[in-house]
């Protein structure tokens, strides 16, 4: 705005996605410019005298020493408006499905594609009235996004006045739809706002999340839940499943909103994400998930810098709907390889390196990055909130690696993939013994309301059974099964049920895909009930053997299998259990 006379600096080197420029001290630090001839978009990351560094989010090949860089005078930011639901973006909020329509499978250095449609008509219907004062977050209307998502236009940031006149009906994103008066004069508004991709969108205030965001994934939702504004993580080593784990939340948790951040991952993942997500299916209205759905790919062949700005962008992206009272879940797939990029960029800029290389402020980023989700109160008054769940790779799947290490100091729910498990083709191959949630104490009322009054009890009790298996084996693997009383061997017996008929979870099945919270309550409370009659059977001399034979066992391991319409079935196995027992 301030900046009308278009200054430009000069390229003095090009180390890879480095860029120096000098001759630039008209620009600022975070400003967005055009590199070279072509133009390629980059980001001011560092100034030093009239010196700029700029990290280019596209290949720099063949841009040299000489060529112009203009800055645009604002800092890289994305847009937000009706649109994005669906959409499928670049790091840099780039449409990647529209360029491809425009210029083939491979994104052309310096193209400009419009992150929001600008031909898009939408029926804007007002709910504000001529005459109403309005303030920053003040819905003026709405707009029907996609069949699941109604988009609230709202007042930008920092604007406030009376409505002097609103619009009614079709527009698209860059026509004005309403008019305010202030102090200013008149202010023209557009259902599109832009926002700084590294400044947290403003709320009123920040409360304690205290509802889980459901899964439908058993070890989650009934061991280690994710309240909904809190943040969590997955790490774990190379293909033990941490992609599976981040695909199944953005299918099946139950926000209104997922963006789904593929961070530096094989090219061949995001493919799976890209074939696969517009095939799937809300489980509630039977709508296509896209629907609710933003992706930003930046796979490891695109360029690393545009990776580093990726969950910027995605988080930007997430808040915008946070405000408008809507309940969000983030992924990204995955922070280490986003932290790779910051360490690259890191060493082109020749910075005094930290622990394995990576930047000082690795620590203070990725908390940045996770202090940006939150259950809140938005300026308007509706409660919205951001889950932010980021998959970790640690190198050999050693924890005590810096980017682990700096998102356990921030995350409160740990969901720790274990080699072993995944070998064993024990899936999700989340460690019930290492992992944590430091919600779950905080949501067992929720459950219990929701799902069954026992639900705490039962999550107890087969934790501590499962932590009694663990020290058993111990004494199993000493002296072996025999030194074993009866009470022990069927403690055993009941941990390995609770980790095959519950805790293992088939991605891929169709019914076990997903669970219900009352059908998780119903699944466990099988096991435990069996466990139960059982303990008392043996005080009356049943053998255990004998216990173990009965056909009721492969009707509570066949549980998880029951779709979620036959769950009054339960009822009938549990008597089974009681009856066989007798
Ligand atoms: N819940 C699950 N149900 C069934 N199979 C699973 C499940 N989770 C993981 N798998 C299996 O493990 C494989 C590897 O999982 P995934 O790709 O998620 O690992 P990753 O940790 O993301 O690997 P990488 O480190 O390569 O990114 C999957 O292709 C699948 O076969
Ligand atoms: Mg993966």
């Amino acid at each position: 705005m301030a900046n009308t006379t278009r200054q430009e600096g000069i390229i003095v080197k090009v180390s890879g996605p480095l860029v120096i420029a000098a001759g630039m001290s008209h620009a600022r630090m975070y400003d967005m410019v055009m590199v070279g001839d072509k133009g390629l978009i980059g980001e001011i990351i560092e100034m030093r005298g009239d010196s700029a560094s700029i990290q280019v989010y596209e290949e720099t090949a063949g841009v040299g020493p000489g060529e112009p860089v203009v800055s645009t005078g604002s800092p890289l930011s994305v847009e937000l408006g009706p649109g994005l639901m669906t959409s499928i973006y670049d790091g840099i909020q780039r449409p990647l499905n529209k360029i491809e329509e425009r210029a083939g499978a491979f994104i052309t250095r310096g193209i400009q594609v419009p992150s929001l449609d600008r031909e898009r008509q939408w029926e804007f219907v007002p709910v504000v009235a001529i005459g109403e004062q309005v303030e920053p977050g003040t819905v003026l209307g709405t707009v029907r996004e996609t069949v699941l998502v109604t988009h609230k236009v709202m007042v930008p940031p920092r604007v406030r006045g009376r409505v002097e006149w609103i619009h009614a009906g079709l527009a698209t994103v860059t026509d004005v739809v309403a008019r305010l008066s202030n102090d200013a004069g008149i202010v023209p508004l557009t259902m599109m706002q832009k926002w700084p991709v590294r400044k947290g969108r403003p709320y009123a205030e920040k409360r304690t999340p205290a509802t889980p965001l459901t899964t439908g994934q058993r070890v989650i939702d009934m061991f280690f839940p994710v309240a909904k504004g809190g943040v969590a993580c997955v790490p774990g080593p190379f293909g033990s499943g941490k992609t599976v784990v981040q695909h199944q939340l953005a299918k099946w948790a139950d926000a209104e909103i997922v963006v789904y951040v593929g961070c530096g991952e094989r090219g061949n993942e995001m493919t799976d994400v890209l074939m696969e997500f517009p095939e799937l299916h809300d489980p509630k209205t039977g709508e296509p998930l896209m629907e609710r759905t933003v992706l930003i790919a930046n796979t490891s062949n695109m360029p690393v810098a545009a990776r580093e700005a990726s969950i910027y962008t995605g988080i930007t992206i997430a808040e915008y709907y946070r405000d408008m009272g809507y309940s969000v879940a983030l992924m990204a797939d995955s922070t280490s390889r986003w932290a790779e990029a910051l360490r690259e960029m890191s060493g082109r800029l020749e910075e005094m390196p930290g622990e394995e290389g990576y930047p000082a402020y690795l620590g203070s980023r990725v908390a940045e990055f996770y202090e940006r989700a939150g259950t809140v109160v938005n300026k308007n008054g509706t409660a919205g909130s951001l889950t932010a769940i980021g998959a970790v790779s640690p190198p050999g799947g050693d924890l005590s690696e810096p980017v682990t290490q700096s998102t356990l100091r921030i995350v409160k729910v740990f969901w720790g993939l274990d080699a072993r498990l995944a070998e064993s083709r024990h899936f999700p191959a989340i460690n019930w013994l290492l992992s944590y949630s430091l919600y779950a104490d905080r949501l067992d009322e929720f459950f219990a309301i929701h799902a069954g009054q026992e639900w705490p009890t039962y999550r107890r009790d087969s934790m501590r059974l499962l932590q009694k298996e663990s020290e058993l084996e111990e004494i199993v693997r000493l002296v072996g099964i025999d030194a074993l009383s009866p009470a022990d061997r069927l403690a055993l017996e009941t941990a390995k049920s609770i980790r095959e008929d519950f805790l293992h979870q088939n991605a891929f099945h169709e019914v076990d895909t997903y669970t219900s919270l009352p059908k998780q309550y119903r699944i466990i409370r099988l096991i435990l009930t069996f466990y139960t009659e059982a303990q008392a059977a043996m005080q009356r001399g049943m053998l255990l053997d004998r216990m173990l034979e009965l056909p009721v066992r492969v009707e509570i391991a066949r549980a998880k299998y029951l779709p979620e319409s036959e769950i009054d079935r339960f009822d009938a196995i549990e008597a089974r259990i009681r009856e066989q027992l007798k």
